[in-house]
C-alpha cells in the first residue's frame, strides 16, 4: 500500500494528490497551523525565510502513523530551493525506517537542485522526482480528456 503525504499552498501538490489517488494511492495533506501570508512579496519572504532556515512548521491534525505503508511518497514544493517548512517536519516526526520512500517536488522552474542533493545524501536510496508546476499540466490533461 502507497501513501503520499504532502504539503501545497496553491494547488499543485493538491493536482499530484489527485492524479495519484486515482491510481489507487491514499493521500494525507499536511496543514501547517499558520498558512504562509496571502500577500506575494510577503509570502516569498516569510515562506523563503522559514524554508533557508530549516524551520519545521507546526501541524494542525498531523498523523505521523505510517505503519501501514510499503511505499511513502512525500510531497513538497520548493521554497527558495529547499523543502517547505512544513515538509520539514514531517521529516522530522514520521518513522521511514524500512519503507520505500521517494520524493516528489514541484517548483515554479522544474528545479530542486539543492532541496534534491540534500535529501539524496539524507535517503540515498530514495527517488526524487522534479515536477514543474503540475498543476498546470494535469489540470490540461483533464481538459484534453473531458473533451475527448
Ligand atoms: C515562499 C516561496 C518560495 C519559492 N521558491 C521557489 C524557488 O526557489 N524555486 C522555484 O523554482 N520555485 C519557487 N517557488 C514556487 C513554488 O515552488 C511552486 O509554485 C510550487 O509548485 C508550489 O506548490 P503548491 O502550489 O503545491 O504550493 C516558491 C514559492 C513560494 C511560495
Amino acid at each position: 500500500m502507497k501513501l503520499f503525504i504532502y504539503y501545497s499552498s496553491t494547488g499543485n501538490g493538491d493536482a499530484v494528490a489527485d492524479f495519484l489517488q486515482q491510481k489507487g494511492v491514499h493521500v494525507r495533506k499536511v496543514r501547517p497551523v499558520k498558512e504562509l501570508p496571502e500577500a506575494f512579496l510577503l509570502r516569498m519572504a516569510v515562506g523563503g525565510f522559514q524554508a533557508l532556515t530549516g524551520k519545521k512548521a507546526e501541524l494542525a491534525d498531523f498523523d505521523p502513523d505510517v505503519s501501514a505503508y510499503d511505499d511513502v511518497i512525500i510531497g513538497s514544493p520548493i521554497w527558495a530551493g529547499n523543502l517547505s517548512s512544513p515538509i520539514n517536519t514531517v521529516l522530522d516526526r514520521v518513522d521511514l525506517s524500512g519503507k520505500r520512500v521517494s520524493f516528489i517536488l514541484y517548483s515554479g522552474s522544474g528545479k530542486a537542485v539543492r532541496a534534491a542533493a540534500k535529501l539524496h545524501k539524507a535517503y540515498p536510496d530514495a527517488v526524487i522526482r522534479v515536477l514543474k508546476e503540475p498543476k498546470e499540466i494535469l489540470n490540461k490533461k483533464e481538459e484534453a480528456a473531458a473533451e475527448n
